[in-house]
């Protein structure tokens, strides 16, 4: 059957509404849009992991997957966990963990506030001020047994950094590496 070029049309055009709204509602919603870190940035990530051991890592935020599927990839023995609630993020890195057969990832869509992060030993996350006090708080109120948290961009408001990467681009971008812990140092 051939499908006349208007139907193509309209459909293409739902389509493009459907992503464009889906994505300025979850925007709407969450207070951040799923873009992704900068290259410079994951590099920066990646080597600040290195430092972390071989415990369970969880990326808050995991967009579109772009952060999880490399560390899933280069850490085969580690077990990656993402929390995405926004749709079409979700559903895309779902699909590539599928295609690329990435067996030690796992991707929830659930709001990581209220997903229980205890079995944790590094936390990932690149957020916004907002949700950087809010995490501070949950770290501060759960006896989990995280020991790291990496940080793209923006600071725990009541941590001191154990190590800051400085990016080479327009703003010095800084990647945070904080070890959480009852004896580490706050602010
Ligand atoms: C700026 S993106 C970062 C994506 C990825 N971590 C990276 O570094 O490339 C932040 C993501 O966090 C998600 N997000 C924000 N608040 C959330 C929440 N409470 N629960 C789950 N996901 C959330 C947003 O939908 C967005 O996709």
């Amino acid at each position: 059957m051939i499908i006349p070029d208007i139907f193509l049309f309209i459909i293409l055009a739902f389509m493009m509404v459907f992503v464009a709204s889906s994505i300025v509602y979850s925007t709407i919603k969450l207070g951040i849009t799923p873009m992704p870190s900068s290259n410079k940035a994951y590099l920066a990530m990646m080597q600040l992991v290195d430092e972390t051991g071989s415990g369970t890592i969880i990326d808050l935020g995991s967009g579109w997957g772009n952060f999880v599927i490399r560390i899933a990839k280069k850490y085969p023995q580690r077990k990656i966990v993402g929390y995405e609630l926004s749709y079409l993020p979700w559903l895309t890195s779902s699909l590539l963990k599928k295609v690329l057969g990435l067996k030690n990832l796992t991707l929830h869509r659930q709001n990581f506030y209220k997903a229980d992060l205890s079995k944790a030993s590094v936390l990932v996350c690149y957020l916004f001020p907002e949700a950087m006090g809010k995490i501070d708080e949950k770290l501060r109120l759960e006896q989990a047994d995280i020991n790291f948290l990496i940080s793209n961009n923006f600071a725990l408001p009541s941590w001191q950094p154990s190590k800051t990467i400085r990016l080479d681009d327009f703003y010095k971008s800084p990647v945070y590496l904080y070890k959480i812990g009852k004896d580490e140092a706050k602010l």
